[in-house]
């Protein structure tokens, strides 16, 4: 799924720089991030999505990563149970819109399983599903059921010996046609030997999470190696400055659920 209909975002909450994150790159500017997350979300628009926003919510500092509580596909979407305790409510705030959107077409993960969506990584009908601090087995195991249910297909990576990684797409991104862009450990720790991969320097980490909408790749501006790789591959590239959302331990795959046309 590259192609998508709509995007969920919410805005930044007042409580913003109170989300979870190791902090080794400052502290955010929330005026800032407030200029990029709309940067963002115009550019969602200009590659044709239309834009679900949703309000701010200051209880969940961390509540504008929607990509966490939920797992969005053309069959079906999946209500996560998140495995940070700060932001274990935010499952409860995403359902009402994936109701709207998905009426009945909906499934869960149930405690003691935790997942958080950007530990899930969309490979066409395949799906990689990160083991995490805040994605365990029970989870996964829970969510491959789920997938297999729908017709998708799933394996699993753990990222728990990679000290930087936060989500499993922290550290790769699929751009089709069995293409990934990801981090040199997990190209070469994690079996992905079917995949073709552009592979980011160390000091490029952070671009490892970008998001191919509607033909157009929008990776974090300033990564300049990573970003010829991309182009070189084809694909036309919008630049964003993520600067303010790598702070708080955020990319731009987490800031929205991008949701293709839907097949039911
Ligand atoms: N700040 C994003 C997260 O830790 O979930």
């Amino acid at each position: 799924m590259s192609q998508f209909e709509r995007a969920i975002i919410r805005d930044l909450p007042d409580s913003y720089t109170e989300g979870l994150t190791p902090g080794k790159f400052g502290m955010a500017d929330i005026d800032l991030a407030r200029e990029q997350h709309q940067k963002y979300k115009e550019t969602l628009e200009k590659l044709g999505l239309e834009i679900i926003r949703l309000p701010k919510e200051n209880a969940f500092p961390d509540s504008c990563f929607v990509e966490d509580p939920a797992i969005v596909t053309e069959r079906v979407a999946i209500l996560t149970n998140l495995g940070a305790p700060s932001r274990k409510g935010e499952a409860a705030l995403i359902l009402p819109i994936l109701q709207k959107v998905y009426g009945t077409h909906i499934e869960r993960i149930e405690a003691p399983g935790t997942v958080e969506g950007g530990d899930i990584c969309e490979a066409g009908n395949h799906f990689f599903i990160g083991l995490s601090k805040r994605t365990n087995e029970e989870g996964a195991y829970q969510l491959a059921k789920i997938l297999e249910k729908y017709g998708y297909t799933s394996s699993i990576i753990s990222i728990r010996s990679f000290p930087n990684i936060l989500h499993l797409k922290t550290g790769i991104s699929y751009l089709g046609n069995k293409l990934v862009i990801c981090h040199s450990q997990i190209a070469n720790d994690c079996g992905l030997d079917d995949y073709r991969k552009l592979i980011v320097k160390d000091e490029e980490e952070y671009a490892s999470n970008c998001i191919l909408v509607n033909g157009t790749v929008i990776m974090p501006k300033g990564f300049d190696d990573a970003i010829r790789q991309v182009k070189e591959a084809g694909f036309d590239v919008i630049e964003l400055d993520m600067s303010e959302f790598m702070k708080q331990d955020g990319g731009l795959s987490c800031l929205s659920l991008r949701i293709p046309k839907l097949a039911f």
